[in-house]
């Protein structure tokens, strides 16, 4: 049984038509001191980093250094900290030793062998700090979008996270991907040069390739995976 302290079907109706903006600036007000958002670097984290760092720049945003991630990726969280001077970009990293067992045991690419050896490396990768990141939260905010895939098709601006016990904000969640570029175009946000090389979605380097004009937008994530697997751990259960 879920056990939310928080109505969240009420929340969802209530911000029913909002733009990201209302949205964000009543969580930010109403949890300050108690809400974080989890950046990933992407288009839709760095638009919410730029709102965050003009509405409430003291809130915490934290990212996950897997070890693995692009060089372009580690230029850009250098980039977003040169320009939003006023937030601080906090890194996790994973346990030392987890890593270095799991490496010895299985190989440094071990994520090829099959979709139980990519959950452990996603799991002490990324969600291990990402749990560690929670500490003292009560909300999460993240980009997800809708129309990204089909395991997130029905997820909802507000929901519990069972798991974590927190609430999940997701402003973006209604946006398409051309709105999200025009606010970072209008805006000046500055965002990853993959992009502009055929990476719709980028995660860690091993796990990304680039995709061709009209595939699926993360068909370039665990590209050796069937879609409905496609998630490494941080969004897979309400
Ligand atoms: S993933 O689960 O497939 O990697 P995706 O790249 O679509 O997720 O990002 C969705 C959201 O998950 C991001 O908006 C961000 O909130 C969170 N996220 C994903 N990867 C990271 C990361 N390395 N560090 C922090 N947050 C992340
Ligand atoms: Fe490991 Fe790939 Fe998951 Fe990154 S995305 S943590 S390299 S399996």
């Amino acid at each position: 049984m879920k056990t939310t302290p928080y109505n969240i079907s009420e929340l969802n109706q209530q911000f029913n038509g909002s733009t990201p903006q209302e949205l964000l600036r009543y969580f930010l007000d109403e949890f300050k001191g108690r809400i974080g958002l989890s950046t990933s670097l992407s288009i839709e984290d760095q638009m919410l980093t730029d709102m965050i760092a003009s509405l409430h720049p003291s809130t915490r945003i934290f990212t996950l250094d897997t070890g693995r991630l692009f060089p372009e990726t580690y230029s850009l969280i250098e980039k977003t900290a040169r320009k939003y001077p006023s937030i601080h970009l906090e890194v996790f990293f994973p346990d030392a030793t987890e890593v270095e067992q799991m490496v010895s045991e299985s190989g440094i690419n071990l994520f090829y062998d099959g979709i139980e050896q990519r959950k452990r490396c996603c799991n002490i990768r990324k969600l291990q700090p990402l749990r560690r990141a929670f500490e003292g939260l009560e909300v999460w905010i993240c980009g997800l979008r809708r129309e990204q895939s089909v395991t997130r098709s029905d997820m909802q601006a507000v929901e519990w996270d069972e798991a974590n016990k927190l609430i999940k904000l997701n402003p973006l969640i209604d946006y398409t991907e051309e709105q999200v570029w025009e606010y970072i175009r209008a805006n000046k946000v500055p965002y990853n040069q993959l992009h502009d090389k055929g990476f719709p979605s980028i995660g860690c380097q091993p796990c990304t390739r680039a995709v061709a004009p009209g595939e699926a937008i993360r068909s370039g994530r665990w590209w050796w995976e069937n879609p409905e697997h496609k998630e490494c751990g941080l969004h897979a259960g309400k």
